[in-house]
């Protein structure tokens, strides 16, 4: 069956860019994006790791490591972060796992053989620090990924994560938040000392609990 939220990420040991891991070490007590990517030397992977090595700071700043992983060998990724530095304005600075028989990408379940039998598709795990899986996304090898939308996520998922409250549509970091249905409004009261706004019984708005 396919991974899920709640359930713990896969540990594993690999070869990577940077060394061979313990995927469970190499996470240590923070968060984790671990995505894959269908194949080494190809156009729009190639966009995706540069632009993920130019906001590695935005992920280091949520006390976020990120990591890729293809099914393509070491001396294929090391040859391809040449041409990754190249062309995207960039210096490599994150590890990509070389999975050439496809243990991480089976472990997690990278390989839809309907999509592709020797590809892995775009998945995103995002991996809270007691390991377990909070976001699992799929896209299609012809997509580039969204990586501020994954941001964005991981600002929402470490917000719910201390204080009673979900993310609207489209929220960004600093947007005022909604009021947890499981709290009533006399709950709500004590949470949040900023006040909150009902619109119905359901829908109820407060600002960010920490700002
Ligand atoms: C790409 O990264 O450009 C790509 C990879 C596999 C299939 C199609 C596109």
């Amino acid at each position: 069956m396919a991974l899920q939220l709640g359930d713990e990420a896969p540990n594993f040991t690999a070869q990577t860019t940077e060394g061979t891991i313990n995927f469970h070490e190499w996470l240590g007590d923070g968060w984790g994006v671990l995505f894959s990517h269908p194949k080494d030397f190809t156009p729009v992977c190639t966009t995706e790791l540069g632009m993920v090595a130019r906001i590695k700071d935005d992920f280091a700043s949520r006390n976020v490591k990120v990591i890729a992983v293809s099914v393509d060998p070491i001396d294929s990724h090391q040859g391809w972060i040449g041409d990754i530095n190249e062309t995207q304005s960039c210096t490599m600075n994150y590890p990509i796992i070389a999975d050439p028989d496809r243990e991480v990408a089976d472990l997690y379940g990278m390989i839809h053989p309907k999509a592709s039998d020797t590809m892995t598709v775009r998945s995103v795990f995002v991996i809270a620090p007691d390991k377990t899986i909070k976001l699992t996304l799929t896209y299609p090898a012809s997509t580039g990924r969204n990586f501020d939308e994954i941001l964005r996520v991981i600002d929402s998922l470490q917000l719910t994560a201390n204080h009673k409250v979900a993310t609207p549509a489209n929220w960004r970091d600093g947007d005022d938040c909604i009021v947890v249905p499981a709290l009533s409004d006399d709950e709500a009261k004590g949470h949040f000392p900023k006040g909150f706004k009902i619109v119905k019984p359901y829908l109820r708005f407060t600002p960010q609990p920490n700002r």
